[in-house]
């Protein structure tokens, strides 16, 4: 072993060194995590290595493994890698367990022997949630243990490992209680270690706190090659996969999934989930194409005025912020002499969707507007547009896409800025606006 020039001390949160030993990490704040020479096992570099340079021509890109999910894939990039290994985050009962049991039990299947630890629940109760799942297969092994290196003394020969949860698994001659900043460090890195030599693709389940952030150090996130995060809300059966990192792919794929009785279902028609046809001859109620990832939904933005009896009408939003409501009821007063000051306004994004994109902002207006008039919009038309405060409207990214997918579920209509480029021949007949007034003249007389 080389001799140590200097000692340094590295904070086991953050990974950031000091000269000198202190009670709190002077980087992060961390108390009582600055450990001697701690940085190589941190970076993942232990032992040196000859290092020759390739060409990268000749370098074999490796081959992706299926997840056995089509939606998972997606958002992975394709599949996993070997020795890729993930973190997926998300809040407890969010069915990330299921998620990762439904995986293994479809790897098991097509490509051999694969591993689930888990240190939370017991064999018996895994087993039995695999039945259930309908996903009990000879080559799905289970350990149940919180000792993390007898659990990988099960991983030779394995083609997947799923570790559940990473807060769960103690690493001896780590000092702290599981789930402690270094004991989740030190539990990754053999994870990672084990994964990047066997070349086997593995998923870290990591718990996360109430600011959203994974539970445990900083650094755990940049020592993964991804970070997944599955989430959804406590009165909806949908859950949302995203890869929030991802060197081996787009992190803008989107999975979306149904926990049914039997576990989570792929949704593929999204659009389907927040799209009541039923509703589009009511007034107040426009049709929009949000863009979430690459994924285009069609999005219903509901909108109901009544003449108010407060001296300052009431604005209420669900799925849209209410001063956004707040501003285009100015907009709409000024810029097109719809007066929406005598009406209380609410406003409800169907399906639990949240419009936060621009593009939005058109179908809101005009949902406004059908509304305060009461004349419903024609029901085959969407709204694609940025609304500025002269009234003007603006162009939207992806336009193409959006229109598209609003061909696709039988729009033929769609009202979108003047400035838009050409492009291609749209898919449908495309009514081109500068001002909100022109648009709202086209569709409400
Ligand atoms: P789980 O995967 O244990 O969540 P996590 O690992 O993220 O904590 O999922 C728990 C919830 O999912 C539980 O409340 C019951 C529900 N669930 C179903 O609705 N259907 C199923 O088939 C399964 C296995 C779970
Ligand atoms: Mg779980």
């Amino acid at each position: 072993m080389a001799k140590a020039e200097s000692v340094r001390y590295f904070c086991s949160a953050c990974g950031a060194s000091s000269a000198s030993w202190a009670g709190r990490c002077p980087s992060c704040g961390e108390w009582g995590s600055l450990e001697k020479g701690a940085a190589a096992s941190a970076s993942g570099v232990s032992t040196p290595q000859k290092t020759k340079s390739v060409k990268a021509t000749d370098v074999l890109p490796p081959e992706r493994v299926s997840s056995g999910i089509e939606e998972f894939d997606r958002v992975l990039g394709g599949g996993w890698l070997p020795g890729g290994v993930f973190l997926l985050g998300g809040q407890p009962g969010i069915g990330k367990s299921t998620l990762l049991l439904q995986t293994c039990g479809r790897m098991a299947e097509a490509i051999g022997s694969v591993l689930y630890v888990s240190g939370e629940e017991s064999a018996s109760q895994i087993a039995l949630r695999a039945g259930r799942l309908g996903v009990l297969s000879e080559g799905l092994h289970l350990v149940c243990t919180n000792d993390m290196a007898g659990a990988l003394e099960s991983l030779p020969g394995k083609k997947f490992l799923v570790v559940d949860s990473v807060q769960a698994m103690r690493a001896d001659g780590e000092g702290g209680w599981p789930g402690s900043p270094a004991q989740v460090r030190a539990v990754a890195q053999m994870c990672i270690s084990a994964a990047k030599e066997q070349s086997v693709p593995a998923v870290l389940v990591g718990h996360i706190t109430k600011e959203g952030r994974i539970a445990g150090p900083m650094l755990l996130e940049h020592m993964v090659d991804g970070v997944l995060t599955f989430s959804g809300e406590d009165y909806s059966p949908y859950r949302m996969l995203r890869a929030g990192k991802n060197r081996f792919g787009s992190t803008e794929e989107l999975g979306v999934f149904e926990m049914t009785e039997t576990g989570l279902v792929p949704v593929t028609d999204v659009s389907g989930l927040y799209w009541n046809k039923a509703a589009e001859t009511v007034p107040g109620v426009a049709m929009t194409v949000a863009v979430e990832g690459s994924l285009p939904l069609i999005a219903e933005i509901q909108s109901l005025a009544t003449a108010t009896t407060f001296p300052y009408p009431k604005r209420t939003g669900r799925g849209v912020d209410v001063n956004k409501i707040q501003l285009f009821s100015a907009v709409l007063d000024k810029r097109c002499g719809i007066g929406c000051g005598l009406f209380d306004i609410y406003v409800n994004v169907a399906g639990g969707l949240l419009l936060r994109e621009p593009a939005a902002d058109l179908a809101l207006c005009a949902a406004l507007a059908s509304a305060v008039r009461d004349v419903p919009l024609p029901g085959d038309c969407v709204f694609l547009g940025e609304v500025g405060l002269a009234g003007e409207i603006r162009p939207v990214v992806r336009l193409s896409r959006r229109l598209q997918e609003a061909a696709r579920l039988g729009f033929t209509q769609a009202i979108v800025s003047a400035r838009e480029g050409g492009g291609g021949k749209p898919p449908l007949d495309v009514v081109r606006v500068s001002t909100l007034k022109d648009a709202l003249k086209a569709v409400i007389s």
